[in-house]
């Protein structure tokens, strides 16, 4: 048996057209709905907290370069998958490309990686949402009990975040009930989410105060890497990457796209550079608005808001857009981790239960009630900020693999048509592969630890379980038995 068996790409291409009774996927998505799904995807809790911590403890205003950065690393990348979904327009995304190109263990790590981009993401983005709750009910005058609405190792500790949990139960449950995303339902977010950002970037634009960017890049004086000056840039690139996770989900839509050879790329491409030109300016004003040092919150938009108090409606208008907007990611989030797991247990790597329908709403709900549980139970104890960089390791870790991938399928494939290639292949994915790696390291120490600790794991799981159970290593077996 070959840890490096490579699933056929014809084989990838004919599962995927049809199920087995005999349905297949509607080709319903244009070009601008595809855009919007994948902002529907991106703008979160990256700009409606994590910018707010990563000024606070790492970048102070120069977090407006940090976004600079992190979105290089993502234009990379996103030419990167660009190629892969117009050439492998299959659901799966990153897991399905790296079977096709490096084989059956690193197909089984970007898959176990993507837990970290999706379920621990909507760890993360659920924990935003109960600060933007909280602080709209407190705009009513109800107070909850700080018990109740922190983790144990927030700054403010408390015992449990209870309206993460309840939102993550909330979701999970349209999930399983199966409730259609229709894509006019995303759009309408979409539009919301803009809505608040261009709004916030425009009116905030008057409340800017000057001296607080002064200095603009704060000095670094403990020496440590990450306490401001550029390694604070750096580290803080590597937390508010985050912001720009999920315009790859646009790629798991791939086999909805009506005309995905072209649209794809533009979907994929579109999405990030409209939210990265949105990034910047939002950065900007923000730690203009509010002095960085203020910004170590679960919710710096409303911190900001408050003080634009010449516009009273306008807080209450925002947090009410922010919470929509986070909500859609992590409908996606959820959706995007059943939808990998599904393809992995169809694959035979993950137990059968995990591509079981429900009869009635036919959902994988045996799957969507395990990470329901797992996710909210993250949710509920740990910090935002943990979270957050996990679920950017994770994510790099992918992306890198994903470039990796384009240079050995131009080898191993040269003849297959790329309706969109990668300009100048191989510097393009190997810059992808480097900024992404740089990322990586800018991250801290707990979660460094915690990404190996995820990994062994996960090989651990291959080596003792899905190795075995793996259907491509059966055919394998059985073919070189048929020609003995
Ligand atoms: N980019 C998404 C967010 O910021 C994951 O919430």
């Amino acid at each position: 048996m070959s840890l490096f068996a490579r699933k056929p790409l014809e084989k990838i291409l004919s599962e995927s057209s049809v199920d087995a009774h005999g349905h297949s996927l509607k080709r319903t998505l244009t070009a601008t709905q595809l855009v919007a799904l994948g902002i529907g995807a991106i703008i979160g809790a990256g700009i409606f907290s994590l910018t707010g911590v990563a000024a606070a403890q790492h970048a102070g205003p120069a977090v407006v370069y940090s976004f600079i950065l992190a979105a290089v690393a993502c234009a990379f990348a996103g030419f990167c998958y660009s190629e892969f979904a117009t050439m492998i327009p299959v659901a799966g995304s990153a897991y399905t490309y790296a079977y096709a190109t490096m084989g059956e263990l690193l197909a089984w790590i970007i898959g176990w990686a993507l837990v970290l981009e999706y379920a621990i993401g909507a760890a993360t983005v659920s924990v935003s949402w109960s600060g933007y709750m909280v602080s709209i009910v407190e705009s009513f005058g109800i107070h909850l009990p700080q018990n109740l609405i922190h983790s144990p190792w927030d700054p403010v500790p408390g015992m449990i975040n209870l309206p993460s949990v309840i939102i993550i139960m909330i979701i999970s449950t349209i999930l399983i009930i199966g409730i259609q995303e229709s894509a006019r339902f995303n759009a309408l977010i979409v539009a919301v989410k803009l809505a608040v950002v261009v709004l916030f970037i425009g009116l905030g634009y008057f409340f800017i105060n000057y001296d607080n960017y002064k200095p603009f890049l704060p000095e670094n004086t403990t020496g440590r890497f990450g306490d401001f000056g550029w390694t604070g840039v750096l580290a803080a690139a590597g937390q508010i990457f985050f912001a720009y996770i999920g315009f790859d989900a646009v790629s798991t839509a791939a086999q909805e796209a009506r005309n995905p050879k072209r649209d794809m790329p533009i979907g994929i491409v579109g999405s990030l550079v409209i939210c990265t030109v949105l990034y910047i300016l939002y950065a900007g004003v923000l730690t203009g608005v509010v002095n960085y040092k203020d910004l170590n919150v679960s919710a710096p938009l409303a911190v900001a808001v408050d003080r634009m108090k010449s516009v009273p409606w306008l807080g209450f208008l925002m947090k009410l857009g922010s919470l929509a907007g986070l909500t859609s990611v992590m409908l996606v989030m959820l959706l995007g981790q059943s939808r990998v797991f599904y393809s992995m247990s169809r694959d035979g790597l993950l137990p059968s239960m995990f591509s079981e329908l429900h009869a009635k709403f036919a959902t994988p709900w045996k799957s969507n009630l395990l990470l329901m549980v797992f996710v909210a139970v993250l949710g509920a104890f740990t910090p935002i900020q943990q979270l957050g960089n996990l679920t950017s390791m994770g994510t790099l870790w992918a992306f890198t693999l994903v470039c990796a991938g384009v240079i050995i399928m131009r080898r191993t494939h040269p003849e297959t048509p790329r309706p969109f290639r990668t300009p100048l292949v191989p510097l393009v994915p190997v810059l992808g592969m480097l900024f992404c790696l740089l990322l990586m390291f800018s991250l801290d120490r707990i979660t460094k630890y915690a990404f190996f600790a995820w990994m062994i794991a996960g090989l651990a799981v291959y080596f003792s379980y899905s190795r075995s159970r793996s259907h491509l290593q059966r055919s394998l077996v059985e073919e070189a038995a048929g020609t003995k």
